[in-house]
C-alpha cells in the first residue's frame, strides 16, 4: 500500500511557545500511525529544530519545511537551500504552495529547480498543484493541473518521481472552509494519477501518494480519506488544533 500522510501547514503561524504548546498537546492526544502512515509538520523554518527535538523518536513523524531556495548555497540574503534543510535533519520540503505561486511568483520552471534542489539532497518533495475558482467554474480544472504537473515534474526520471508526494490543493478550498467534496478530490485525484500513469506507466503512478488539501478538518478527514486515490491530507487550519490534527492522523486509512 502506498504511503498514507497527514501533513500539517502551520503556514506562518504560532510564536515559538505556542508553537512549543501545540506540539505538546499533540503528543499527548490518543492518536497512532502504522507502518504505511506518516505525520509530517511543515513548520516555520525557525521551528524546525524545537520541533525536531520535541518530536524526536517519534515513529513515522517527521519535520518539513514550507519552501527552501533553488541554489544550494550562495549570495542570496534571507534564504534557506535544500542541503542547510538536511544538514539539520529535514527529510521533506514543501514546494509550489499556491501562496507562494501567488505571493511570491513562483513559476513552474523555478518549481522544477526547485524539486530539483529538493532530490539532490535525497528528500521528498511535497509538490503542491491546485486551479483558482475561475479554472474551476469554467470545468478545465483537469488540464491546468497536468500543466503544473508536466511543467515542474516531467524532467525526471521513474526513480524520482516516486520520491514526491503530490498535495492537489484547489485554491477556492484553501482558508475558505469550503471543501471540495469527496467525490470531486476523488476525480481529479484520479485524474492526476492518470497524468503520471500515461508519462511513466501504471506501477509508478499507483506507488505516488496524492494528499487533498484545502480546509480538511477532522469533520471531513474521514470521508476524504476514504477515496481510493486520496492518500492523505496537507493541512493548514486544522493542524494548529491539536484535537483536531490527532484525528486527522487517526482518519488516514
Ligand atoms: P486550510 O486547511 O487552512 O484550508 O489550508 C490548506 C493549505 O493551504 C495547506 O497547505
Amino acid at each position: 500500500m502506498r504511503k498514507q500522510i497527514a501533513a500539517a501547514n502551520w503556514k506562518m503561524n504560532l510564536s515559538q511557545s505556542e508553537a512549543d504548546t501545540l506540539l505538546n498537546e499533540l503528543l499527548q492526544t490518543d492518536h497512532s500511525l502504522a507502518a504505511h502512515q506518516e505525520a509530517i509538520f511543515a513548520v516555520p523554518a525557525i521551528y524546525i529544530h524545537q520541533a525536531t527535538s520535541t518530536l524526536a523518536g517519534k515513529q513515522n513523524v517527521f519535520v518539513a519545511a514550507q519552501n527552501c531556495h533553488q541554489k544550494s548555497n550562495g549570495a542570496y540574503t534571507g534564504e534557506i537551500s535544500a542541503p542547510m534543510f538536511a544538514s539539520v535533519g529535514v527529510k521533506h520540503i514543501v514546494l509550489g504552495h499556491s501562496e507562494r505561486r501567488e505571493y511570491f511568483a513562483e513559476s513552474d520552471a523555478l518549481l522544477a529547480e526547485k524539486v530539483n534542489a529538493v532530490l539532490a539532497i535525497d528528500s521528498t518533495p511535497i509538490f503542491c498543484c491546485g486551479e483558482p475558482l475561475e479554472i474551476r467554474e469554467a470545468g478545465t480544472q483537469n488540464s491546468f493541473v497536468e500543466a503544473q504537473l508536466k511543467n515542474s515534474l516531467f524532467h525526471l526520471s521513474a526513480e524520482q518521481i516516486i520520491k514526491v508526494v503530490i498535495a492537489y490543493e484547489p485554491i477556492w478550498a484553501i482558508g475558505t472552509g469550503k471543501t471540495a467534496s469527496s467525490e470531486q478530490a476523488q476525480e481529479i485525484h484520479a485524474y492526476i494519477r492518470s497524468v503520471f500513469a500515461t508519462k511513466y506507466g501504471q506501477s509508478i503512478a499507483d506507488q505516488i501518494s496524492i494528499l487533498y488539501g484545502g480546509s480538511v478538518k477532522a469533520a471531513n478527514a474521514k470521508e476524504l480519506f476514504s477515496q481510493p486515490d486520496v492518500d492523505g491530507g496537507l493541512v493548514g487550519g486544522a493542524s494548529l488544533i491539536a484535537s483536531e490534527f490527532a484525528a486527522i492522523i487517526n482518519a488516514l486509512k
